[in-house]
């Protein structure tokens, strides 16, 4: 089958499209073939190895898995052991392994049916970014909820999720990107290079621009929740996990709610995205498509900082 592939980190010159053998499915899993792949900053982090820490995870000198890739959408291919309720030819979306490939093997518990309503490419785009904006605002939106990097790929989802919730949602973003925020339904929007936001939060989703704690809960009413889920420009070795790491320290200490969660997907929560999706409430914003050959440009794109929402690879 036809995969990208690396052998070492890095981007530009590195990711290119090579046969390679056809995965199995294991106990639990299910094979996929693949119709499109989600590009999103986690899997720019593995495939250029970057913050350097998570080396010690993924392979020092190169990345152990050749085949970078997880959110993806296709169809079942074969099923593997002790697994129910899916069956060749289900067409599904959810995170699986190496998934910038023809095919892919995915857990069973983390895939879900895809609806009728939404493409492929679509479908790929949903999974992880729709999961961690789902798990930051679940439970915690009050009436105002601000959303710092509002036009990115969780921050998206998150404006959305929030105002179905039922919040006001203040979205942050650069200017030029202000209008596609207000068509994801956010009431107002902030452009961070002519201002910083104002004015007390109920919840706060963080997902760029790396402000500091204190300024962070300075946007916070006395029991309002912060939800970091990520930014990118702090450090190369450790990638400013100094505020994450701040916030579990500092949350027994203060009446504010401060949280740094790692979304790990999986099927119920998948479901309940599916839903808001099926009544209406959530959209796909998708930036562009790129075919597998492509993958370099899709993940240049969005290091470039130039995507609105999502960007996808289709097979
Ligand atoms: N904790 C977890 O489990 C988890 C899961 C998923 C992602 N993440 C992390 O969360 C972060 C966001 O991920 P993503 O996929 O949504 O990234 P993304 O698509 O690149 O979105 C980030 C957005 O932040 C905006 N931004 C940049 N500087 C800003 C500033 N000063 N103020 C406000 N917004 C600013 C960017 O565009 P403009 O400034 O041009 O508007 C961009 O749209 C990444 O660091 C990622 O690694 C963590």
């Amino acid at each position: 089958m036809r995969a990208v592939v690396q052998d070492a980190y890095g981007i530009a010159g590195v990711l290119r499209v090579e046969e390679v053998p056809e995965p199995e499915p294991g106990e639990g899993e299910v094979l996929v073939r693949v119709r499109a792949a989600g590009v999103d900053q986690g899997v720019r982090h593995l495939v250029t190895g970057e913050p350097g820490v998570a080396r010690l995870a993924i392979g020092v000198r190169r990345p152990r898995n050749r085949v970078p890739g997880a959110d993806l959408a296709g169809v079942v291919e074969r099923v593997g052991g002790g697994v129910r309720g899916f069956a060749v030819g289900d067409e599904v979306l959810g995170v699986g392994r190496g998934a910038f490939a023809e095919l892919a093997r995915a857990s069973a518990d983390r895939i879900v049916r895809k609806p009728a309503s939404l493409s492929f490419a679509e479908a790929a785009a949903l999974p992880i970014s729709g999961v961690t904006a789902l798990q930051a605002v679940r439970g915690r939106v009050g009436e105002r909820v601000l959303v710092l990097g509002a036009s990115g790929g969780v921050g998206s989802y998150a404006v959305q999720l929030a105002k179905a919730l039922g919040a006001r949602v203040t979205g942050v973003c650069s200017g030029g990107k202000a209008g596609f925020v207000r068509s994801l339904g956010a009431d107002e929007v902030v452009d961070h290079r002519e201002a910083e936001p104002t004015g007390r939060y109920d919840l706060v989703v963080d997902t760029g621009g790396r402000r500091p704690l204190r300024a962070l809960r300075r946007l916070l009413t006395p029991r309002g929740a912060l939800v970091i889920v990520g930014g990118e420009g702090g450090g190369a070795w450790f990638g400013g996990l100094q505020r994450q790491l701040g916030a579990l320290l500092l949350t027994p200490l203060v009446r504010q709610s401060l949280t740094c969660p790692v979304s790990l997907v999986g099927a119920e929560d998948l479901h309940q995205l599916v839903g808001f999706v099926e009544r209406g409430q959530l959209r796909v914003p998708l930036d562009r498509a790129y075919p597998l050959e492509r993958a370099e440009d899709a993940l240049l794109r969005l290091s470039g900082g130039r995507v609105l929402g999502k960007v996808v690879l289709t097979v």
